[in-house]
């Protein structure tokens, strides 16, 4: 267990020179919300350059799921790096690829053979989820979600809809994207009621956009992700992805589940779209697969993977040394901290709704498992509150938590699955006194 420790005014004295490098060094296109710069980890710990310790809320967006530098993946990954850093599996064989592809085959939703693409990134998984999705089907349309967000190459990009910032500059992109309505309950974009809607916005995609403008028999997938993240931390309502398949299902259409976010245990189950008994047909993941070391995933049924030799392949992908921290985070995973993701995630979520019942500007408390999303608002219209959210993140980062913002005025806890319940009693303390630094009652 550990707890933070702050011990400069941040950013401390070395962490101002590292900032001033970066500035001149380093793209400007990275969005950083404050100057955490990190030294080490260890479990929820991060030290920065300085020596103050931050408890880290954000898991290195989401990435380290069983903690940073768990000592069973330290020490995969420098048994792997003694015996085999690269050889590349798209030009030769090796054992850690193979079995790495049996793994997910039997940790992945349905029963039927399946194989895997390997990458090096989330957006490298949808993107080869997104070609094999045309491949396979011979369609040219993609139907995404508004507030989804999938990754920055050109093709999940394209099937990005969270942020204008992210495709301003970029145009033209993939053609035939069409975005539809997410189910962001809170924010009905029908102003209905769940569950009194029916599922309005479902039918919504048969009556109006396949019975208007895109026609069903051209489109090769429907992607979702099962949670949104950058859009805000918000589940899709029950039943919503068994009505999305069975209406794939009626027009021949994939259904693509970005987990790259929500899987890898993050939901309290292996994989997120879990909590929907419902098995797509195609899954990407990626961050909380290898613990921090890259890798990315495409998986399918064999019959659906069935490109020719060359259509895509990628260097990196499944690097031994990768897919060996892949092999440990799987086996801590279901060893335990997949349990302690819905139980501790469950601690966390009730706390921060005792928050929430405290201040009037926190509009919403929702999320699955150590996936929770606390949603600011400025008014009783429940407009967003963009200025609130990043003030109480910023006040956090003061007192030793680090945090991270999404959607438009949401602050996401999404801490390592090994997160305790006593560090999320520093992480609630810490959140409640900045809320109520900035509370205003309407
Ligand atoms: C759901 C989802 N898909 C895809 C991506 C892209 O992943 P990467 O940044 O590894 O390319 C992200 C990254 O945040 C994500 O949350």
């Amino acid at each position: 267990m550990s707890s933070p420790n702050i011990s400069t005014k941040l950013p401390g004295p070395e962490a101002k020179a590292w900032l001033e490098k970066d500035a001149e060094y380093v793209s400007p296109s990275y969005g950083r919300p404050y100057p955490l710069v990190a030294k080490s980890g260890k479990g929820l710990a991060v030290t920065d350059v300085d020596g103050n310790v931050f408890l880290d809320f954000s898991a290195g967006i989401a990435v380290c799921s069983t903690g940073h530098c768990h000592p069973v993946v330290v020490e995969a990954i420098k048994r792997q790096a003694e015996t085999l850093i690269h050889m590349s599996g798209t030009d030769f064989y090796y054992r850690e690829q193979a079995f790495l592809g049996e793994e997910i085959a039997r940790i992945t939703p349905g029963n039927q053979p399946k194989k895997c693409f390997f990458g090096n990134s989330g957006a490298d998984a949808v993107e080869a989820g997104f070609k094999l999705a045309r491949y396979h089907s011979s369609r040219p349309r993609m139907v995404a979600f508004s507030g989804a967000f999938h990754g920055r190459t050109f093709g999940a990009l394209s099937l990005t809809g969270s942020n204008e910032k992210y495709r301003r500059g970029f145009a033209p992109l993939v053609p035939d994207v069409t975005h539809v309505p997410f189910p962001y309950c809170y924010r009905c974009p029908f102003n209905l009621e769940h569950p009194s809607c029916g599922l309005a916005c479902i039918d919504y995609i048969q009556d109006e956009v396949f019975s208007k403008y895109v026609p069903p028999s051209e489109v090769a997938a429907i992607v979702a992700e099962p949670i949104q993240g950058e859009g805000g931390y918000i589940p899709a309502p029950p039943q919503y992805f068994k009505r999305l398949k069975s209406l794939c299902d009626d027009h021949g259409i994939l259904f693509m589940c970005d987990e790259v976010q929500s899987g890898f245990g993050r939901s309290g189950k292996m994989f997120a779209i879990e909590h929907w008994d419902v098995v797509p047909d195609i899954v990407c993941m990626a961050k909380g697969i290898a613990s921090g070391m890259p890798l990315g995933v495409c998986c399918s049924s064999s019959e659906l993977m069935n490109w020719h030799q060359g259509a895509h392949a990628s260097t990196f992908g499944a690097n031994p040394v990768s897919c060996a921290a892949a092999f440990k985070t799987i086996e801590l995973l279901e060893g335990g901290l997949i349990e302690n993701a819905a139980d501790t995630g469950a601690y966390l979520k009730s706390e921060l709704e005792s928050v929430a019942r405290e201040h009037d500007i926190i509009g919403d408390v929702r999320g699955m498992g150590l996936m929770i999303g606390v949603e600011f608002i400025g008014d009783s219209d429940r407009s967003p509150a963009p200025d609130i959210s990043s003030a109480v993140i910023r006040d956090c980062f003061e007192k030793g938590i680090a945090l991270l913002p999404c959607g438009k005025s949401v602050v996401r806890f999404c801490p390592p699955l090994v997160v305790t319940k006593e560090e999320c009693d520093y992480a609630v303390t810490a959140f409640r006194e900045a809320v109520e630094h900035r509370s205003v009652d309407f």
